[in-house]
């Protein structure tokens, strides 16, 4: 394999940063008694170098790639069971979609085709569950809003500062132990500061009726929406008129995700406070949820914060919401 298909076929982007290694994390992995750290996708052997500042004698590293110099094992099909054994590990992320678009998807077909997943990391997760009890993960913050099992979950660290070199990644840090239990008990922290339970997150959730008529995507629409967040701060997510998009329309297509225009049932003499009202809603969400269940989106804001999307789904609940109470208010 040429080197450049290696590192995205092999997802080898090495975490160089020991940011990821947060208190609550480290007496987590302190606390679970386990005597040898264990990664089985160990890469440049960061994370294991780690584990033995913070006091383990013994380590473990597998890898697919033997250039690397760890025991050879393809841990997407097996990860062996060792016994005491905590796996601390940032495993390969790779989407269907990305493989195919960067032609590498005959490289990793047999694991999405065997498993089901749409991204290596589930795969790895799933398969980091079946070996050892204890696992602490970094993986992408798209994790939070997957259908993914979390009932091991113990806790979420969802971390701004980036602790790759070479990817942009929004990533946050997952500990899982060997007990089921409710999503009210796993605790989500953001930066290191305890936010929420996941369960009363999920509680926030909004979810549209599918009662009202909007229609994404339509050039002729009246709603504008910046779905995104820009670098700038004061240019976040918002609802605004079509035309105050500034955008050419030929540019709105079925797949647009980052700027799109809406059409829906609002007159034209209450669009302004309909706009108003859904960006009322929206902020009031972001504030109440810590920004933590929208979808992370690549780089930061220049103040720091993770830039967020708006999916289509939580959109179309707030444009219900906005219609109701602009109704109710008659
Ligand atoms: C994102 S890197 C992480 C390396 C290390 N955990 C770290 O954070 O520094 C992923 C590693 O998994 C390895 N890898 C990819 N697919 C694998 C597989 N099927 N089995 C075992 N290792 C694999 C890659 O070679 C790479 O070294």
């Amino acid at each position: 394999m040429n080197p450049k298909t290696k590192k995205r076929g092999l997802g080898q982007y090495f975490t160089k940063e020991k940011i990821w290694l947060k208190d609550n994390i480290k007496t987590f992995i302190l606390n679970s008694g386990c005597k040898i750290a264990y990664d089985p996708f160990a890469g440049s052997g960061d994370l294991l170098r780690a584990m033995e500042e913070i006091g383990f004698k013994e380590t473990k590293g597998l890898d697919i790639d033997e250039d690397l110099g760890w025991e050879y094992c393809d841990s997407l099909l097996n990860i062996p069971s060792t016994p005491n054994a905590i796996i601390i590990t940032n495993p390969p992320y790779l989407s269907n979609y990305s493989a195919r678009r960067r032609h590498i998807f005959d490289k990793v077909e047999k694991y999405f085709k065997s498993s089901g997943y749409g991204n290596l990391y589930l795969l790895a997760l799933a398969k980091m569950l079946e070996a050892q009890e204890y696992i602490v993960a970094i993986v992408p913050e798209t994790f939070i809003n997957s259908s993914f099992p979390k009932g091991r979950l113990v806790s979420i660290n969802i971390l701004e500062e980036n602790p790759f070199d070479e990817t942009e990644t929004p990533v946050c840090v997952l500990c899982f132990d060997g007990t089921m239990k409710s999503t009210h008990e796993v605790k989500v922290y953001k930066n290191e500061h305890f936010k929420s339970t996941l369960g009363a997150l999920e509680a926030k959730r909004l979810h549209p009726r599918n009662d009202l008529y909007f229609r994404f995507n339509t050039p002729n629409g009246k709603i504008g929406l910046r779905a995104v967040d820009t670098t700038d701060p004061r240019r976040r997510i918002s609802f605004m008129k079509r035309e105050d998009l500034n955008y050419d329309m030929s540019g709105i297509k079925i797949s647009s995700r980052v700027i799109t225009v809406i059409d829906g049932d609002v007159e034209d003499g209450k669009l302004s406070i309909f706009l108003e009202t859904c960006n009322h809603i929206l902020e009031c969400y972001r504030e109440d949820t810590d920004d933590i269940l929208l979808s992370p989106f690549k780089g930061n804001m220049k103040n720091g914060v993770r830039r967020r999307r708006l999916d289509y789904e939580t959109c179309r609940a707030i444009l219900e919401k906005a219609s109701r109470q602009l109704e109710m208010n008659r």
